[in-house]
């Protein structure tokens, strides 16, 4: 890093605020602020990564050199700060679920395009090697369009996110249940792979886990202009597991997450054709999407989810949970 990099205001320095911490520490192109409400965590942030933590995040947007802002907070807060931080000129990157309500996106879009100013959703599936390759060779059309997918994913919340009846997870209104917190993600990475949801059913309940009363297990299927697609998730499952089959009009793709891997077997064909796209630790997407991020501030191309995205895939949140509750197909 030189005197002349950019510094990163990292709002909110909990589970995932950590990891943005350290991450864009990673990259060796920006210096980093911390915030955080609670006095213990300000205190960790300064004894493990060295930097300086504050309780309010307001005054150190009179500081020049910081240019960008990450807002890790629970959602219920993304809007106002995200609309304050352009306002002040910063560009920003917002964690998931971009929002609760559909109510500022309008405002949010607008104060970005008045500001000039970069602005991303940290759906983090865009940084996983196997999920971005599979997406490009599947947007180049060898096998045709895409007309069914498979979205089955699961792990044991208990081991992955042992706060997890403590955080935001265990409130709907603070982005809690498993659609807002992790069907998202899948969601988002279909549209960005197929394009956007136009219709949604969904069944979800409360299966498993213990001391909370969200859900935590969700079935749904959509469609995405012409292709059907179907999602189950559940966060009690023993095995941690994400897999995707594409299936286009000549061939199908898989993708394995955990095995790190991509496939093709074209129509005719009896054996995949996989391709090893390996991870060397967990933190290198989010390293990936901090680089990324840096870039966008830079006014480069980066693979980033856009505004526009992320409130697609709110859409598809809220289409979620009003289909479950009304026990109806939604068009978002
Ligand atoms: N992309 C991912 O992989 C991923 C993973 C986990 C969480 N998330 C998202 O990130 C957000 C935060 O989740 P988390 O698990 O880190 O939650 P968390 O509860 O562990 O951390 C949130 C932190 O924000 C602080 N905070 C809240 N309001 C604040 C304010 N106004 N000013 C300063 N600090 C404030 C809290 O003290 C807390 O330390 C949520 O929107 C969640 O959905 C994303």
């Amino acid at each position: 890093m030189s005197a002349s990099d950019p510094s990163v205001l990292v709002i909110g320095c909990g589970s995932i605020g950590e990891r943005h911490v350290r991450t864009f520490l990673a990259t060796g192109r920006a210096g980093v602020v911390g915030c955080d409400s609670r006095a213990a965590v300000r205190e960790d942030m300064t004894n493990r990564y060295g930097i300086e933590a504050v309780s309010d995040w307001v005054p150190v947007l009179e500081n020049p050199a910081v240019s960008g802002v990450v807002i890790a907070t629970p959602a219920q807060s993304h809007m106002e700060i995200a609309i304050r931080c352009l306002q002040a000129g910063r560009h920003v990157l917002i964690e998931k679920p971009l929002a609760l309500s559909l109510a500022d996106t309008d405002r949010l879009v607008a104060a970005r395009d008045r500001a000039r100013r970069f602005a991303g959703v940290a759906y983090v599936l865009h940084f996983v090697p196997a999920l971005q390759a599979a997406r490009q060779f599947i947007q180049a059309g060898s096998l045709g369009p895409v007309r069914h997918v498979a979205v089955n994913t699961g792990q044991h919340f208990p081991f992955f996110r042992p706060a997890y009846r403590e955080i935001y997870y265990r409130d709907r209104a603070q982005g809690g249940g498993a659609i807002q917190d992790a069907l998202t993600h899948m969601a988002n990475a279909i549209e960005w792979i197929v394009g956007p949801t136009t219709r949604v059913f969904c069944d979800a309940a409360h299966q498993v886990l213990e001391g909370v009363t969200v859900e935590d297990t969700v079935n749904a299927t959509a469609r995405n202009g012409p292709a059907l697609v179907s999602y189950a998730l559940n966060q009690f499952q023993a095995v941690n597991e994400t897999r995707w089959d594409f299936h286009a009009d000549t061939g199908s793709v898989r993708v394995e997450m955990n095995a790190q891997r991509w496939g093709v077997l074209a129509r005719g064909e009896t054996e995949w054709k996989w391709h090893a796209a390996p991870l060397a630790e967990r933190d290198q997407i989010y390293a990936a999407q901090a680089a990324a991020f840096l870039d966008g501030t830079e006014g480069k191309p980066n693979p980033l989810c856009t505004l526009e995205e992320g409130i697609q895939t709110l859409r598809f949140n809220l289409a979620a949970l009003q289909s479950w509750s009304e026990n109806r197909p939604i068009l978002p």
